[in-house]
């Protein structure tokens, strides 16, 4: 019996022992994996910041890139990436501007219209009013019918919910700035044809059509009476809605769902306006620099899938590195690779990593701008969206690094796009004698406004390329400058002019 139990105590000892060791040995195991599985995506975020990193000879090489396909766009349609499309727009507004007036925004998820009450250089700005109204998706990839009737409804609303306080001239037909952003081919300041669509909106039968038809047959289709009087990209507008609160603006950027930028240049020095030369001698330049391209831009293989699956591969290549709509999708391919290869959440990939747009760029900014101790809406976002329960906090701080690099490089990529503005306008040294001191950019859109580290960085990054000069420009946060821009442009196009505005 004895020599029995010892026999089986001594058995069970050692299954005892073989059970400890195989336990141990998958704990060693599990360490190990996940050591590697760490120092992998480590590996992976090395890599990804030196592809990002935007060294200061780098953006210098950017911004001459930047001045190069701007004379090149100008010298020849076609000549460049950057169409460097003329405005029409070769008066800014002078204050004088008086009556009541409309516009229209169109041009990312939302679009705006606005009533503006003007009253000259005494009265200014007396009122005005505006109503947000969200596209619902499918009118995006729609036909412009649905689309265009979708809006014209909602102005007809607008119109009608109008209180006695606004003013029109008697026998005078409502005139509007129709602010459209996107790619537009302009015949006079109120008709153009679209040249492509951007931002994830694509309706073929739109692609070549006159813009301000559209809008128009579709505002007839409403019994609207409006009168399109100005039509332009959300840079003009907020260059001449900057221009109306401040003389020293020469340059509007929009960092929002896309990017671009406009500034004013010297008619004379453009060959290829000499016939149609503007009154002023200046004219208003919608670069869509969106579309700018360069071998200085360094993309990584996130940048090419994101393109690859894109609404239009090949293009907008600087918008989709930089701007709002898709700075939080590259993130998000960043951390599926670090998932799939480095098993980021553990052994399962979450479904929705795979998707694209999952997280977008105010996500990615609330993560970043995280400063709890344990990095709290890093992992509520991530347990919100993904579904994933729990995340140590080094996996947050890897999401927070991720987003850092994305939105650095995009901060300081725009910031050099700027400098060969400025270099472009021969305003990147100190300014003479005589010549104006202050060189003002208006500047628009959700992701300056709401993205602070974007920002910040943005503006340091320009200081520390234009080092002394930096101390005479000026960015001046224009909101909703567009809006307020089209209707004076709408204003200063009446059909009216010239007719005495009746008190
Ligand atoms: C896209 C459009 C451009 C617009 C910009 C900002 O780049 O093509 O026209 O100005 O977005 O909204």
């Amino acid at each position: 019996m004895r020599s029995g139990m010892g026999k089986v105590a001594v058995g069970s000892a050692v299954v005892c022992a073989a059970t400890a060791c195989a336990v141990a040995a998958l704990v060693v195991r599990h360490r190990m994996r996940s050591s590697s599985n760490w120092a992998r995506a480590e590996a992976i975020l090395r890599e990804l910041e030196e592809k990002c990193s935007t060294p200061i000879d780098k953006l210098r090489q950017v911004a001459d890139a930047m001045t190069v396909e701007m004379h090149a766009g100008l010298a020849s349609e076609g000549g460049s990436k950057l169409k460097m499309l003329i405005s029409y727009v070769d008066n800014l507004p002078s204050g004088d501007e008086k009556g009541l007036f409309y516009a229209l925004d169109l041009g990312g998820t939302n679009f705006r219209v606005l009533r503006v009450q003007l009253g000259g250089k005494e009265g200014r700005v007396i009122k005005q009013e505006a109503v947000e109204v969200s596209i619902p998706p499918y009118l995006m990839v729609g036909s412009s019918h649905e689309l265009f009737d979708f809006i014209a409804a909602e102005l007809a609303k607008f119109v009608a919910s109008e209180g006695e306080d606004y003013h029109l001239s008697t026998g005078r037909q409502r005139e509007l700035g129709f602010t459209f952003s996107f790619p537009v081919r302009q015949t006079s300041i109120a008709s153009g044809s679209l040249i492509k669509w951007t931002k994830g909106f694509s309706i073929d039968d739109m692609v070549g059509e006159d813009v301000v038809g559209e809008l128009t047959k579709a505002m007839e289709r409403q019994g609207l009476d409006m009168r399109v009087t100005a039509l332009v990209n959300d840079t003009i507008g907020t260059l001449a809605g900057g221009r109306y609160y401040d003389n020293d603006v020469v340059i509007a950027v929009i960092l929002g769902t896309g990017t671009n930028a406009a500034y004013v240049e010297r008619a004379q020095a453009i060959p290829k306006w000499h016939g149609l030369l503007p009154k002023s001698g200046e004219m208003v330049i919608n670069m869509e620099w969106g579309n700018f391209r360069s071998s200085h831009l360094s993309l990584t293989e996130y940048d090419q899938a994101l393109d690859d699956d894109s609404l239009n591969p090949g293009e907008q290549i600087f918008e989709k590195i930089i701007s709002g709509m898709y700075l939080g999708d590259i993130v998000r391919r960043v951390i599926w690779k670090m998932a799939e290869e480095a098993a980021l959440f553990g052994e399962t990939v979450p479904p929705k990593l795979r998707e694209q747009f999952t997280i977008r760029t105010p996500v990615m900014s609330a993560m970043h701008h995280d400063t709890s101790p344990d990095l709290k809406v890093v992992g509520t976002k991530l347990k919100e969206i993904f579904g994933i329960s729990s995340t140590s906090l080094k996996t947050r701080r890897m999401v927070v690094k991720i987003c850092d690099i994305i939105a650095r490089r995009g901060a300081r990529l725009a910031a050099a796009g700027m400098v060969g503005i400025l270099k472009k306008q021969g305003r990147d040294t100190p300014p003479s004698a005589g010549e104006k001191q202050r060189r003002v950019v208006a500047m628009d859109g959700g992701l300056y406004e709401h993205y602070t580290i974007f920002s910040k960085c943005l503006e340091s990054t320009l200081s520390e390329m234009l080092g002394d000069v930096s101390e005479s420009v000026v960015i001046t946060h224009a909101n909703d400058g567009s809006g307020i821009g089209a209707a004076l442009l709408a204003a200063s196009h009446s059909q009216y002019l010239g007719v005495e505005e009746e008190s």
